[in-house]
């Protein structure tokens, strides 16, 4: 087996040499393309002795010629390593000529430069760029890039590259050219390019100093409709870092392009962003308003990353979050300023609560900075973004607004222009604001979620109300013993007629500092028992367990003011019930919901109009993977029988109010993807849900009558979900069919046509999966695809994918191996679910772990997919 070696972070050693300037050619032929690198080389001062130059390639490039000043060097001089090539001896400064083909249609692995359908472009990060020249690519190499494409003119009309276009001509045979120069040093993995016959929406934004910037959003002919979302999303990301961050572009044009081949979501490559057609494409009538909300974030993400990652950019790719968990957060607090923060923010969680908390108690758990890896492309994790973006946010929420921007401004400036460490960013933190934060850095390094544990005391006659919090951190691999970490606790106190207290700040909320195993925090003046509501905003990334009654619960739900612990107690409710309800379950007991329960939601009902968005997140259940992620042994079935049965004894106590609520919320003018708009649609379609659960002809029909009448995706698609989901098997057959005569020609809408398929609960499902691969729309190679069908399966189809004669889990390996040899990242990103094998009882444990044992037993596997199963059997 090939297996590469594991990397260590205390291992890093600086460059020796360092690259001047880059000019690269890149010839495109109709088989191949051929690319002349040119470097400018000079040893690093600090390394007076350094003979020995280490270029970066992957095993499987093509090396045509090389000359070191000119000649071609005597070929004891040079010599290929695993993935290095190695000159020695090598003089202090000199010209280094590269010359290397590639066979783009045949790159499968989609890192490097590829075809994604009749365009060619390219994904670098993190280490795609090895995959085109020899170079040292790492991310602390910083050089000056000037490209010329070279390509026929009639197939490729448009050639892009970063930086600014500063020359162009056309050559014999049909074929131009054109040089791109890109003023700001970069390391490799900002390098991008692409060709092909596309189409552009232009328009321009004046920064704040009065400069124009060209602004070009590129995609197929057929897609120019769907991009103006985009581009408005783009110049909002403009003015808000401007006007939040103090930060201008630097170009004088930033260019997006959609490609339907794409690995993640999008990439920040300098001046050039590539993004997955699914993060950029927008329209009413195919794009739902979550997918809006998609575009909008994952725009504002690329653009961010122009100074949290581009102009300020990595040492090395431990220090990933430094970029990744940063502009997470920005991109995070610019949705909550365009939208409903606390609702944003009750997304935000449900995320890290549910995936991240579930990868920091599996096999892969790491720190936000790792310690090691053998493949970083693994490392593209929910701990370094969502996490990361956590870590950020409680240097923001423990410095305040005012210092935390005071900290960014002297980070960007103090590292312009650098490739830095997390420590950096932090040391930026500690001199704005003169604060140690030695064991705030805990978090960058110790890996788990950590529990808190709160109790309190009340003494009426003192006037003094006293909390303790006890935290603590589970073992994670390679990590047994944690030491206390220091986060901030945000509480306020409740009076008994639901008026908040004054507390000692003045202010209705507090901060609590917490960086002991056990501390009490003392509050004066406490004229009457408080209630305390903890962890408002989810100040922290933390497990927190306070013993409230069901009726401080329902309290809470009704009065907190912070609009997140509203929600969070409703949650909580419904998660003791469903605890209950799986212990009965699995005990073979009839299943009731007790009739408080049920006013609690009729009373939610009741006050729907005034919220409608964050009304809908709290007439919604907790999630399947959420009551997994706090499962003792996770039931799948239990799991989903008794959310099911929750669903429809709600629907069924509650019909009339249902109804009313979505009658009421019927829009009456065109669809429009105003929050108001998306808030009524969300409220309304979650009614629609509780109604089809019902299984009565009188809400199929309401549901259909949807289908047909709406003029737009989200009520489209909500209706679509519900019959396809329900019990009316022919129904189902025939609305899938229609929207699939309807939409076939939609990518992106047949990629929700195959998610409604592949996550249908209904057994048989995986029959159903089967016969999709085999279906016209679907595309083996295409990511996009792979992750409609594949990983929709496998994770949002628990009780299929569990099946008890492990179908699902011999299904999801078969793949594993096939897909290992054509696109090594995808395959290591299907493997979550049986990674989390423990988590389950015995025998499905032994199912599980026999698939993955069946994986590693192939041999040959990509270092990707070695990583993930290897430590998932230890
Ligand atoms: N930097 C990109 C982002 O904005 C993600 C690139 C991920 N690439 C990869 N090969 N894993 O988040
Ligand atoms: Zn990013």
């Amino acid at each position: 087996m090939s297996v590469k070696p594991v990397i260590y972070l205390k291992d890093y050693t600086a460059p020796k040499f360092q690259i001047d300037s880059i000019a690269l050619r890149f010839d495109l032929e109709a088989e191949s393309t051929r690319v002349t690198s040119l470097l400018k080389v000079r040893r690093h001062p600090d390394f007076p002795e350094a003979t020995q130059l280490q270029l970066d390639g992957h095993e499987s490039l093509e090396l045509v010629g090389l000359r070191l000043n000119g000649q071609v060097p005597d070929s004891s001089l040079v010599r290929r390593q695993g993935e290095q090539l190695l000159l020695d001896p090598v003089p202090e400064v000199f010209d280094l000529e590269i010359e290397t083909r590639l066979y783009p249609a045949e790159n499968t692995a989609l890192e490097g430069l590829y075809l994604s359908d009749d365009m060619y472009c390219t994904q670098c990060e993190a280490e795609g760029f090895r995959r085109i020249t020899f170079y040292p690519d790492r991310p602390d190499v910083m050089s000056v890039f000037s490209t010329t494409l070279v390509a026929d003119k009639a197939r490729f009309p448009i050639l892009l590259s970063n930086g600014n276009p500063v020359e162009q001509g056309d050559l014999d045979g049909g074929r131009h050219w054109v040089t791109w120069q890109d003023p700001f040093p970069k390391p490799a993995y900002l390098f991008a390019l692409v060709a092909g016959d596309l189409s552009c929406l232009e328009d321009h934004f004046i920064t704040a100093s009065g400069r124009r910037v060209a602004l070009q959003i590129y995609a197929e002919r057929k897609d120019l409709e769907k991009l103006e979302h985009a581009m408005t999303a783009l110049k909002n990301a403009m003015r808000w870092d401007e006007q939040v961050y103090g930060r201008e572009y630097d170009l004088d044009i930033y260019m997006i392009v959609a490609v339907d081949f794409f690995n993640m979501g999008a990439m920040e490559n300098k001046g050039l962003n590539i993004f997955n057609t699914a993060c950029v494409l927008a329209h009413p009538r195919t794009t739902t308003d979550a997918g809006f909300q998609r575009v909008e974030s994952v725009v504002a993400h690329e653009y961010f990353h122009n100074w949290s990652g581009n102009r300020v950019t990595c040492r090395d790719w431990f220090q990933l979050s430094l970029k990744e968990g940063f502009t997470v957060f920005r991109d995070q607090s610019f949705s909550a300023d365009m939208h409903s923060a606390p609702v944003q923010r009750v997304d935000e969680v449900a995320i890290l609560r549910t995936a991240q908390f579930a990868e920091d108690a599996g096999p892969m758990a790491h720190p936000v900075r790792p310690a090691s890896f053998i493949e970083i492309s693994n490392f593209y994790t929910l701990t370094v973004y969502e996490k990361g973006a956590a870590v950020v946010r409680m240097l923001h929420t423990l410095l305040g607004a005012e210092t935390f921007r005071k900290g960014t401004d002297l980070y960007f400036d103090r590292h312009d222009g650098q490739a830095v460490t997390t420590d950096d960013f932090v040391k930026a933190m500690e001199d704005v604001s003169g604060r140690d934060l030695t064991q705030f850095k805990r978090w960058y390094s110790q890996a788990g979620t950590p529990r808190l544990e709160v109790t309190d005391e009340y003494d009426a006659v003192a006037q003094r109300y006293l909390l303790t919090v006890r935290q603590s951190c589970p073992p994670t691999p390679e990590q047994s013993e944690k030491v206390p970490f220091h986060l901030p606790l945000s509480v306020g106190l409740l009076r008994a007629d639901g008026q908040p207290f004054i507390l000692a700040t003045g202010q209705t909320t507090q901060l609590l500092e917490v960086t002991q195993a056990e501390q009490t925090f003392c509050f004066d003046g406490i004229d009457e028992q408080p209630l305390p509501s903890l962890l408002r905003d989810f100040s922290a990334p933390v497990k927190l367990s306070y013993a409230y009654t069901q009726q401080q619960l329902r309290f809470l739900l009704q009065h907190d003011e912070d609009g997140f612990n509203r929600w969070d107690a409703g949650q909580q409710l419904s998660m003791r019930l469903v605890q209950q309800l799986i212990e009965s379950f699995q005990r073979g007991e009839a299943l009731a919901l007790p009739k408080d329960y049920i006013d609690t939601w009729k009373a939610l009902l009741q006050n729907a109009s005034e919220d409608p968005a964050m009304s809908a997140l709290l007439l919604t259940l907790p999630s399947e993977a959420y009551i997994s992620e706090n499962a003792a042994v996770i039931d799948p079935v239990a799991i989903h029988h008794v959310r099911q049965f929750m669903r429809k004894t709600l629907a069924e106590a509650l019909e009339s109010s249902w109804l009313r609520v979505y009658q009421q919320h019927d829009g009456e003018q065109a669809y429009s993807p105003e929050a108001a708009e998306i808030a009524r649609r969300s409220l309304r379609n979650t009614c629609l849900g509780y109604l089809m659960a019902l299984d009565s002809p009188a809400h199929l029909a309401l549901a259909q009558q949807q289908f047909e009448t709406s003029d737009n995706m989200t009520d489209q698609f909500a209706a679509l979900v519900s019959v396809a989901h329900s019990g009316f098997r022919d129904s189902a057959d025939d609305i899938l069919t229609e929207f699939l005569n309807q939409w076939q020609h939609e990518s992106l809408v047949m990629n929700q046509w195959l998610m409604v398929q592949s996550t249908d609960p209904r057994p048989g499902a995986l029959s159903r999966v089967k016969q999709l691969l085999e279906h016209p729309v679907y595309d083996s190679r295409n990511p996009n695809k792979i992750r409609a069908v594949i990983a929709a399966f496998c994770q949002q189809n628990a009780v299929n994918f569990h099946a008890e004669d492990a179908s699902g889990y011999r299904f999801l390996a078969d793949h594993i191996l096939l897909l290992d040899k054509q696109n090594p990242q995808i395959a290591a990103r299907l493997l979550t679910p049986l990674t989390r094998w423990r988590r389950y009882a015995p025998a499905r444990q032994a199912q599980m772990q026999a698939q993955l044992q069946r994986i590693i037993d192939t041999g040959n596997l990509s270092g990707d997919v070695y990583e993930v199963v290897s430590k998932s059997l230890k």
